[in-house]
């Protein structure tokens, strides 16, 4: 196949705060993949990031539906990420959407039902298995395995965040299960299995959200510890134990750049792969490719993940007694 060939993908973009920002300027990092169209609810941002990419300012969604667009990125804060995809799907349009990919498993039945009666490709943007050093950590455990994962032990807590930051936000659907903890979720899902079993101790902060959580999770194939946290500053390393040996995803293991593979025999392997263009072009090449080859589900952010994900989110929340508006 010629270049030429290669069908090019417009994206229209909702929301257009910091994320939109940086998937915006990682498409330049994805071949035949543009911004086509971007629509805010408040106009300037909207010109403003729209003029910086020679793309369309839209004056509603609808008019970003009708734009010509191939797929949608959903770049709101997650209080209002289902209600766009399944907007987005309706209309008929493909849907990447920003971590959480909405605020409970309800919700996310809903989104994945439009996507099943659009007949639209929908995928959670969850980012960390798209990077160079990911992908090639697994293909080595294939070829030098340390065994059957059984073990992830994995956090990230920063007491860095401004106050004002919607991770503190309750209206929003904040809180550092939801910004912070999903990654941990992937992370355990993805090499352990379904969740069976979440237990979980935490706080809530001044504004209503969980502030630090640590759960104790039972899986398919094993056991996960994971924290999360807004007002400690303890960004971690993740671990992958298994019986010949485990892995250390080094910090800041969500944006993964180094991996040292201690094996029980006593060999140590190094693993090094930088990323470019911010981190979130891979997914979105990732999903470009999905659509040419009109594929309806990411073999890698599964539904399954997604409902995985938020599921863990779910029990942890209800053990904290955190419930947001509507539920
Ligand atoms: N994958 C990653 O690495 C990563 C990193 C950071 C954040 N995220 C996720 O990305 C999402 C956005 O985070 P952010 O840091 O970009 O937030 P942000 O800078 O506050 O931007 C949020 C954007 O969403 C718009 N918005 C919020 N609520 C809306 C609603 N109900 N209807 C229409 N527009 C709405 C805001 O519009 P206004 O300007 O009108 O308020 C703004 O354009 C969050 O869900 C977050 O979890 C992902």
């Amino acid at each position: 196949m010629t270049d030429t060939d290669i069908r090019p993908i417009r994206w229209g973009l909702i929301g257009a705060g910091r994320i939109a920002h940086r998937f915006a300027q990682g498409l330049a990092h994805v071949p035949h993949a543009s911004v086509g169209a971007v629509w805010s609810r408040r106009a300037e941002p909207a010109d403003a990031l729209a003029r910086e990419h020679g793309a369309l300012a839209c004056a509603s969604v609808e008019a970003l539906f009708a734009s010509g667009i191939d797929a949608v990125y959903v770049a709101t804060l997650q209080d209002s990420h289902a209600d766009y995809a399944i907007a987005a799907l309706r209309a008929g349009l493909p849907v990447l959407c920003e971590k959480p990919a909405t605020i409970n498993g309800a919700q996310l039945e809903r989104v994945l039902d439009a996507a099943r009666d659009a007949q639209r490709l929908f995928m959670e943007a969850m980012k960390t298995p798209f990077y160079p050093l990911y992908r090639r950590l697994r293909e080595h455990l294939a070829r030098d395995p340390v065994g059957d994962v059984g073990l992830v032990r994995a956090g990230c807590s920063v007491a860095n965040v401004p106050a004002s930051h919607p991770s503190f936000s309750f209206e929003h659907a904040g809180g550092a299960l939801l910004d912070i903890g999903v990654y941990e979720m992937f992370l355990a899902t993805d090499w352990l299995g379904a969740p069976l079993d979440v237990q979980t101790i935490g706080r809530l902060g001044p504004t209503g959200v969980d502030t630090f959580a640590s759960l104790n999770c039972r899986h398919e194939r094993g056991i996960a510890q994971l924290f999360c946290g807004l007002d400690l500053h303890g960004y971690g390393d993740a671990l992958l134990a298994g019986p010949l040996g485990h892995v250390t995803i080094h910090a800041n293991w969500w944006n993964p750049v180094r991996a040292t593979i201690r094996y029980a025999d006593g060999r140590m392997v190094e693993l090094d792969e930088p990323f470019e263009g911010g981190g979130l072009n891979y997914e979105t090449a990732h999903f470009c490719d999905l659509l040419r080859a009109g594929e309806r589900e990411s073999p890698v952010v599964t539904h399954d993940t997604s409902r995985r994900m938020i599921a863990m989110a779910d029990a942890a929340r209800a053990a904290l007694g955190l419930r947001f508006a509507g539920e």
